[in-house]
């Protein structure tokens, strides 16, 4: 489908149904599924039947690219107990599947990779482990209930940071064998753990990454570069 043209002749731009190239893949319209969760992924953290339903359904209805919902990085930052996980090899045959599905119904798919951070689960047992934060400032987790996370260590932000890029090498591995046009991407949410390190009022700890202002936006820049890296490298 081409662009219409207005009356005084200008071009309105592409229309909603026109494709879009997306790197070396080419969208076959410009809707795209926000990320939602639904939380259809086996206790295990392995992709479910279910979930693969799911987002096929959304591809059959003409969504032309997928962005799933936000998948943990880790256990530590595991928000809801059926959330899908993308930590170990043992995760990619699901993923497969549900990459397979999507593109089967001529949609792209995008997987939406994150840790919880604060806001990881369950928060029944909230004082059970350590929420990771980047400082110990006490916020309303739900009306009426005021929590303390933990501040995180110079370690497990390191650590926080790999396992993002070793999730988006993950993903890829899998995109790049379910699809032939070879488009590989991964969206990172951002909201939830690294960027706290941006917000004062989240973040007044101690460390050097919290001390001065180009060191809180170090960590966010760090996980952007690592995990592009690991999607770059072959
Ligand atoms: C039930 C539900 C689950 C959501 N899950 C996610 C998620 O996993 N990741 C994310 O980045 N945004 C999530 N969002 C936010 C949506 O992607 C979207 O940004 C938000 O609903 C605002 O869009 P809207 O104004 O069109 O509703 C969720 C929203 C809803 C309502």
């Amino acid at each position: 489908m081409t662009s219409a043209t207005t009356t005084d002749g200008t071009s309105p731009g592409p229309d909603l149904f026109d494709p879009l190239p997306l790197g070396a893949a080419t969208c076959q319209n410009r809707i795209a599924l926000a990320p939602m969760t639904v939380a259809y992924a086996n206790p295990d953290g392995t992709v479910s039947d279910a979930e693969i339903e799911h987002y096929a359904r959304r591809a059959q209805g003409g969504v032309a690219l997928v962005i799933t919902e936000h998948f943990t990085v880790n256990e530590a930052g595991r928000q809801l107990p059926r959330q899908t996980v993308v930590d170990r090899e043992d995760k990619l045959p699901g993923l497969a599947a549900l990459a397979e599905a999507v593109h089967e119904e001529g949609a792209l798919i995008v997987a939406q990779i994150g840790h919880a951070g604060r806001y990881a689960g369950p928060w029944d047992r909230y004082e059970e482990r350590p929420r990771l934060a980047p400082s110990a400032v006490p916020f309303t987790l739900l009306p009426g209930r005021i929590v303390t996370p933990t501040e995180m260590t110079t370690t497990d932000i390191a650590r926080t940071v790999a396992d993002t890029a070793a999730a988006a090498s993950l993903t890829r591995k899998v995109i790049t064998a379910a699809i032939a046009s070879g488009a590989t991407a991964c969206a990172i949410t951002s909201a939830w753990n690294i960027a706290r390190f941006l917000g004062v009022s989240s973040s007044c700890g101690a460390t050097a990454f919290t001390r001065i202002p180009c060191g809180r936006s170090s960590i966010s820049r760090m996980r952007v570069k690592w995990t592009r890296a690991a999607l770059l490298t072959p």
